[in-house]
């Protein structure tokens, strides 16, 4: 009988694309999956990441490991007020309630925890990490991530700010002329609007369909040993429907981490990287050799060719809505792309912080 130590043993150094009967195929490149070494340390992740990413490589250059690393990044981004994408502050859904999503990856110890639709708790990726650490299960949704949130000592508290409480009142208001909540215009009792300052969109947000802000951040990390890790959370589509869950909490989706190959995750229409298992796709595909930058393209081609619903698509027939990956692979190359031009990603290395402009398939009319 060939126990699990006798088939580790028998493949180790074969590559791990050889691990899982994998061939690179022919005039791809090099393998990604074959480990060079040390490595330098990367961290790189969405455009809004620029802290979280800065954050993991201070982490992981003090010898911290790469999961608290991303997360401490990211919790900068989910406890910011200011910030309506992710956490704290970020924006409701129908009902005015803000539902938080996220997934982890530990690449060293394979583990996976994910929470979706949590309810009151800034940092959902904290409460993600104890999924995956203190229980036997990988995903904790609504009612039951709050309960298993409260018994880990999580305060409850109300995520809603003034700002995003603001703009989902406004967004009622605006819905339908036929209902019975009136614009500032439609007021005849002196309303002065809902918000004082006019500043939809802070350029960090992508738009799920060009009239909903969608943000959400990922962050993965690389260290000197070639260990891997990766975070995303969100507050997910605006004004979604109760209980609506994008990629970002999908294991394989909005993030996937494979500590012999390399880690991706995504921001933007959650349900087009649900559908092509977009994290898992890119992380395949460095498997199979190409770059990271490649793979992430590979990966969005195939949501333009999942993308066939008519109020999905533009005049000329591409999606109407963004998507962007963001990869590291086992020997710390990087690179992020989106369907559309103008995207940028976050990377940290070398003691550089910086955004990079993304890879693209089309240019915006
Ligand atoms: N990508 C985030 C979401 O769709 O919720």
């Amino acid at each position: 009988m060939t126990t699990r130590r006798d088939f580790l043993r028998a493949t180790a150094g074969a590559g791990a694309g050889a691990a899982f009967g994998i061939v690179p195929s022919a005039g791809l490149g090099a393998s990604a999956a074959v480990h060079l070494g040390r490595v330098t340390p990367v961290a790189v992740g969405s455009g809004n990441g620029r802290a979280a990413c800065a954050r993991a490589i201070e982490v992981v250059q003090q010898g911290g490991d790469t999961l608290d690393a991303v997360i401490q990044g990211v919790n900068i981004v989910e406890r910011d007020p200011n910030d309506t994408s992710v956490g704290y502050g970020g924006l409701p859904n129908l009902d005015g309630v803000v539902q938080l999503d996220s997934s982890v990856m530990h690449g060293p110890t394979r583990g996976a925890g994910a929470v979706a639709s949590l309810e009151g708790v800034k940092t959902p990726s904290l409460v993600a990490r104890d999924v995956m650490r203190y229980t036997n299960h990988v995903l904790l949704v609504g009612p039951g991530a709050k309960e298993f949130a409260k018994s880990m000592g999580y305060p409850m508290e109300n995520l809603l700010t003034e700002e995003s409480r603001r703009r989902w009142v406004e967004w009622r208001a605006r819905l339908s002329d036929r209902d019975d909540y009136l614009t500032p215009e439609q007021s005849i009792h002196g309303a002065t609007g809902f918000r004082s300052e006019a500043s939809y969109g802070d350029g960090l947000l992508d738009s799920h369909d060009g009239v909903r802000p969608q943000g959400t951040i990922n962050c993965n990390v690389i260290n000197a040993n070639g260990d891997l890790s990766g975070v995303t959370t969100t507050s997910g589509l605006a004004w979604k429907i109760p209980g609506r869950v994008g990629d970002s909490p999908i294991v394989g989706a909005g993030l996937y981490v494979d500590n012999d190959v390399g880690a991706a995750g995504s921001t933007g229409r959650g349900e087009s990287v649900i559908k092509t298992v977009g994290g898992h796709t890119v992380v395949e595909m460095m498997r199979n050799g190409m770059s990271p930058t490649d793979a992430c393209l590979e990966a969005l081609r195939r949501i333009v060719t999942f993308t066939v619903e008519p109020h999905l698509l533009d005049e000329e027939g591409r999606p109407n809505f963004g998507v962007n990956y963001y990869a590291v692979n086992k020997n710390g190359e990087f690179g992020g792309a989106a369907i559309f031009a103008g995207a940028r990603f976050a990377v940290s290395v070398d003691g550089d912080t910086r955004l990079e402009d993304s890879a693209y398939l089309f240019q915006r009319n």
